[in-house]
């Protein structure tokens, strides 16, 4: 299942279709939990890590994964909408994984898109991070202009938690998450480049003919901010798990 093959220090795991793609990366997420029932995952939202929280569901209710003792970081979160607010990331992780299976909420964290003292807010966030002993394992996605969280082209790599503007682009990719273009925050607050790539694994999952143009560049291009991603190749555990469509420039 899913040809594996190494670029450089990425390894690189081409599944047939998005359906692949979901249980191969929950299947390396259960089994780092089962190694260590008290891990520390950095989470993503989007579309694509959908089906792979879908799996982590099942394997949940099946009692084949225990997340009673997981601790996990989200990436990014909207500046300007309330932690309710139906797209707010926090609402995302919730209704897509956190109330299906036993984590407790109390270990689950989002950065704080609506901090009065927001540098402040950025600072506790990393703290929190380092104060839980860093990520094990962080799941990334990739905009189709490269990014990683809301880190958009131009980022630093030595970049840490907070405050960006989004590209025309993300809020044009986002723009199907809401009723209209126009209700799309224009802010978010992310991880930096610098804190992903603290993290002790990294893995990226990226679907369809969209994203191949960004995986080819983040994966084999030259290492730039123009390309965000393009960082991870510096990273000694990075594994990207795509499907046939995003793989088709590599
Ligand atoms: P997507 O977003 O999963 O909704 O395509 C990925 C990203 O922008 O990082």
């Amino acid at each position: 299942m899913g040809r594996e093959i190494m670029l450089g220090k990425t390894k690189v795991i081409i599944c047939q279709d998005k359906q692949e793609v979901a249980r191969k990366s929950a299947a390396i997420f259960a089994q780092a939990i089962k190694n260590n029932p008290e891990i520390v995952l950095g989470l993503a939202t989007g579309g694509t890590p959908v089906g792979m929280y879908k799996e982590l569901i099942e394997m949940g209710k099946n009692k084949e994964v225990d997340f009673s003792k997981v601790k996990s970081f989200n990436l990014d979160e909207y500046a300007g909408l309330d932690a309710s607010h139906p797209q707010s990331y926090r609402s995302f992780m919730n209704q897509n994984l956190f109330n299906h299976i036993n984590i407790n909420k109390k270990n689950t964290h989002v950065p704080d898109g609506e901090a009065s003292d927001c540098e402040q807010a950025c600072r506790s966030y990393e703290e929190a991070i380092k104060g839980a002993g860093g990520i094990d394992l962080q799941l990334l996605g990739i905009g189709s202009n490269g990014h990683i969280a809301f880190n958009e082209p131009g980022s630093p790599k030595q970049s840490r938690t907070r405050k960006v503007g989004l590209t025309a682009r993300t809020i044009d990719d986002n723009t199907r998450f809401f009723d209209s273009r126009d209700q799309v925050p224009t802010q978010a607050v992310t991880m930096g480049i610098a804190t992903i790539l603290e993290a002790k694994e990294i893995v990226l999952l990226a679907t369809g003919a969209n994203k191949s143009v960004a995986v080819a560049g983040a994966i084999k291009g030259p290492m730039d901010s123009c390309l965000p991603a393009s960082f991870l190749q510096r990273h000694p555990a990075c594994t990207f798990v795509v499907d046939k469509a995003a793989a088709c420039e590599l």
